[in-house]
């Protein structure tokens, strides 16, 4: 068997984490909103339409926030057809993912799901057609008590209370030539500025996120950051980064590999926005949202099938991935490099949440289920929150095709608000066993030790409404702790929580 080892020192302290780490996304696109969170005539709707079998789903996550309605989709929309009358409300043309959005779920709609689902909204603005205005208008209208225009129409339409929405987007993916409305760095950085100004001042208490690079592999990554930066640095608070990822040569171990992309990516974007605050000798330090990012590649061909059979419809079943065991390391993996960058990291929202590259699925009049993904965001939303610790990791290694020396073993450790450590790890290793030792160090006092592995036989095997429990973790088992020395065994390619509990 392989060994491996990780020491954990309560000194070794990355930063707090940011419980908005576990965050997700919905966006008006394919069935996320329609069919998925809202469907008024499925029989676990609830008086206002919303799926209650799904919010659950979503609540065991633990999500803080969801960030909405897009994505592409923001690029084209008008917030102001999303509130009002439903029967009012325009039908719209939806140029980014060429459906039609009836906007019968709107703004309001959202928050209150968002409430029911135990979680914050992070509202994205339309920096594609619209501009300063709209961004304005929509923070006043949400967050401004009464006695201006806006605000007495929220309240006219039933809102008495401010919406309270704190955390915004200052429009989607400006960078990408698909995006409506594409803008030059220039461009996108004097907008997002001035946009970011009026926000910030019909409410201070908001924070803001500038569009980064859709992907660590645009051409114009880095100067995108560099030139919108120099725009907009004293006006905003985070960056955003996307990535996803794909397994389409079924190449596993090169696959799994991934997060080592995720975190240079992160080291990239980082040294970008800290050169662009050294050279207006700032000592303003902006973080990183990393609002959109997950496995996505399943279901291009099927998107294309979609479309051929017609444009323009509603709720058409797009980017619906169906994910596998192999998925789900590779999302682990994810969610420990954020860990290892805690610091500086705030806030992240895995894409999406429910049907469209998401951890939940619904069948329309059916089920819903749990995918694969949807574990490990669980395991780390339940048992990551507190002060991340860098664990020194002693691990094989392996080479792939784009990369060499691939730790077999990726681990994070959390030192968590109840006074528990969790270690989440990952075997990479196709075939072998690792026997990881754990060495507390100064870390005493547990009165026992539980270890819920994660791991399936076939790689490709997925959850599906027929047979939704085939990929789940096993029940947490104890294992003998002995003093601060001790050692687990982790499956060939499996996730593992590994918690240690106070006396
Ligand atoms: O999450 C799906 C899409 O991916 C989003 O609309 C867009 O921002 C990204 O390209």
């Amino acid at each position: 068997m392989k060994k491996a080892s990780v020491i954990l020192d309560k000194d070794y302290v990355i930063g707090q984490v940011d419980p908005r780490l576990y965050g997700s996304f919905i966006e008006h696109l394919g069935r996320a909103v329609y069919g998925g969170i809202y469907e008024p005539d499925h029989p676990a709707a609830d008086e206002e339409g919303f799926r209650q079998d799904v919010t659950e789903l979503v609540r065991k996550l633990q999500v803080p926030v969801v960030r909405y309605p897009g994505g592409n989709f923001v690029s084209g929309f008008n917030w102001e057809d999303s509130i009002g009358p439903k029967e009012k409300r325009p039908h719209r043309l939806d140029l980014a993912w060429f459906t039609t959005e009836t906007n019968e779920v709107g703004l309001h709609e959202f928050c209150h799901w968002a409430k029911k689902a135990n979680t914050d909204v992070m509202y994205a603005v339309n920096l594609g057609t619209r501009g300063v205005d709209a961004a304005r208008n929509v923070v006043e209208y949400a967050n401004h008590p009464s006695g201006s225009y806006w605000s007495d129409l929220r309240i006219a339409n039933g809102e008495k209370d401010p919406l309270n929405i704190k955390l915004w987007c200052l429009g989607n993916e400006m960078d990408g030539p698909w995006q409506i409305a594409h803008k030059t760095a220039y461009e996108y950085g004097r907008i997002a500025n001035e946009s970011a100004k009026a926000m910030k001042w019909v409410d201070p208490s908001i924070e803001v996120v500038a569009s980064g690079s859709s992907s660590h592999t645009m051409p114009t990554f880095g100067t995108w950051e560099y030139e919108m930066l120099r725009e907009c640095y004293e006006n905003v608070d985070y960056v955003s980064l996307h990535r996803y990822y794909g397994n389409p040569t079924n190449d596993t171990p090169g696959f799994l590999a991934r997060s080592m992309d995720l975190d240079s990516f992160i080291h990239d974007v980082l040294s970008v926005c800290d050169a662009v605050g050294g050279i207006k000798h700032s000592f303003k330090k902006i973080n990183l949202s990393f609002d959109e990012w997950n496995v996505w590649y399943h279901s291009h061909e099927q998107d294309n099938e979609v479309w051929k059979q017609g444009k323009w419809k509603s709720a058409l079943p797009l980017l619906e991935d169906v994910y596998n065991f192999e998925d789900a390391l590779l999302v682990g993996s994810m969610l420990i490099t954020f860990l290892h960058h805690a610091d500086r990291v705030k806030i992240a929202c895995l894409a999406q949440l429910v049907n469209v590259i998401a951890p939940i699925m619904t069948k329309n009049g059916g089920s819903a289920w749990a995918q694969t993904i949807y574990y490990p965001l669980m395991h780390a939303s339940q048992y990551g929150r507190g002060i991340s610790i860098q664990p020194i990791v002693s691990s094989p290694y392996y080479d792939c095709q784009d990369f060499e020396k691939v730790p077999v073993i990726d681990a994070a450790a959390v030192r968590c608000d109840d006074g528990s450590v969790s270690v989440f790890a990952v075997n990479r290793d196709m075939s072998d066993n690792v026997a990881l030792s754990l060495d507390l160090r100064a870390f005493t006092g547990f009165s026992k030790m539980e270890h819920t592995v994660f791991h399936h036989d076939d790689v490709k095997a997925a959850n599906t409404e027929a047979d939704p429990l085939q990929v789940v973790p096993n029940a947490p088992v104890t294992v003998p702790l002995n003093d601060t020395q001790t050692e687990i065994i982790l499956p060939a390619l499996s996730w593992n929580v590994i918690r240690l509990i106070p006396s």
